[in-house]
């Protein structure tokens, strides 16, 4: 078996290797955009994920690698590290305890990754994500287009989904766009979202679109729900790989990402959803959309809760020393 540290070819590693981390394993290697490093605590459960996807790929017919590992030496010179590691939201655990445990996880693992992988770009999966992107960015202190957060990738689809139902029309022609953070106070942007170019309420009725909107706010807890003992997956999986994507291949798409805030929608020194170009650099640019007068006050509401969360977030890291 090749060493991990012996190809030269582009690779991903994910620290995390639960539902979440595996299924971006899966997508990332079986779409051949890199070669795979799963690293989780446990140990025998990366491996053994690694292995199954290995197996997989003689009947998938790609070549990627894909190692399993307990040690932050073999995710070395990783081009992108991808932290999904920590706690998902489930009954039982409440917001404070979530902070609390994947506060220090997330720190601890960007700071092991970044380490061993000094020019990686960085993605933050674990929530509540707009603060663990805030604390993993503080912790490494990379540059800022060197780190993101994946969220509105995932609640955009969403709300495309919702339409695509709502309309019965193809989901292939739906554009949604959700800014702000990812949670209840996240802000799904109906005027600039569109079917085939046409904005949603050219199609829809306000009563239809303001409960499509409320679907997309509560996404997540939906599935959590549902599931009972765990959260989404699937759609989470795939939203991540789309930024890997698009900074693999230098595409320069526009992308719903969390990221450094320094002034743009009237906020700073935040971590919040907006629109941005990814690339080979990581965030090329952050893109300011005009919002009007309520959308704009929804969004700065919505980084007024994380920048709270953060505070709050920074007291528990620091008692728990
Ligand atoms: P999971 O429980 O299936 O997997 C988490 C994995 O992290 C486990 O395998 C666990 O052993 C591992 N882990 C725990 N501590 C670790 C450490 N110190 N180092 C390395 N690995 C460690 O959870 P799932 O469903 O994969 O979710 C992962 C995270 O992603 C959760 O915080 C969840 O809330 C979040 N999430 C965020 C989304 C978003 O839109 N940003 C969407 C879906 C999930
Ligand atoms: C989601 O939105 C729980 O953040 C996760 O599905």
């Amino acid at each position: 078996m090749n060493s991990p540290s012996n190809y030269p070819s582009t690779r991903v590693s994910i620290i995390g290797a639960g539902k979440v981390g595996s299924t971006l394993a899966q997508r990332i290697a079986e779409k051949n955009l890199a070669d795979v490093v799963l690293l989780d605590i446990v140990e025998g459960w990366p491996q053994g994920i690694a292995l199954d996807l290995m197996q997989a790929r003689g009947v998938e017919r790609h070549d990627r690698q894909i190692v399993g590992t307990n040690d932050y030496t073999d995710t070395a010179n990783s081009n992108i590290i991808v932290i999904a590691a920590g706690i998902p939201r489930k009954p039982g655990i409440n917001r404070e305890d979530l902070i609390k445990i994947n506060a220090r996880i997330v720190t601890e693992a960007a700071k092991s990754a970044i380490a061993h992988s000094p020019e990686a770009i960085l993605i933050v999966v674990t929530n509540p994500l707009d603060i663990m992107t805030y604390l993993a960015w503080e912790a490494t202190g990379l540059p800022k287009h060197r780190v993101m957060g994946m969220a509105g990738i995932l609640d955009s689809a969403r709300f495309q989904t919702f339409i695509a139902m709502e309309l019965g029309v193809s989901i292939a022609e739906v554009n949604a766009t959700v800014l702000g953070s990812h949670g209840d106070l996240m802000v799904p942007v109906p005027r600039y979202s569109t079917v085939n170019g046409i904005p949603i309420a050219q199609l829809m009725d306000a009563g239809a679109i303001d409960r499509i909107v409320q679907r997309t706010r509560h996404g997540g807890a939906e599935i959590v729900g549902l599931m009972k003992t765990g959260s989404a997956y699937f759609a989470p999986a795939s939203s991540t790989c789309l930024m890997v994507e698009s900074i693999v291949l230098n595409q320069s798409r526009l992308l719903p990402c969390s990221v450094y805030l320094d002034g743009q929608y009237g906020v700073k020194d935040l971590f919040l959803g907006v629109p941005c170009r990814l690339g080979s650099q990581g965030v090329e640019q952050v893109v300011e959309l005009e919002l009007s007068d309520t959308e704009k006050a929804a969004f700065i509401e919505s980084g007024k809760v994380v920048s709270q969360n953060i505070d709050e977030a920074k007291a528990i890291l620091k008692t728990a020393r």
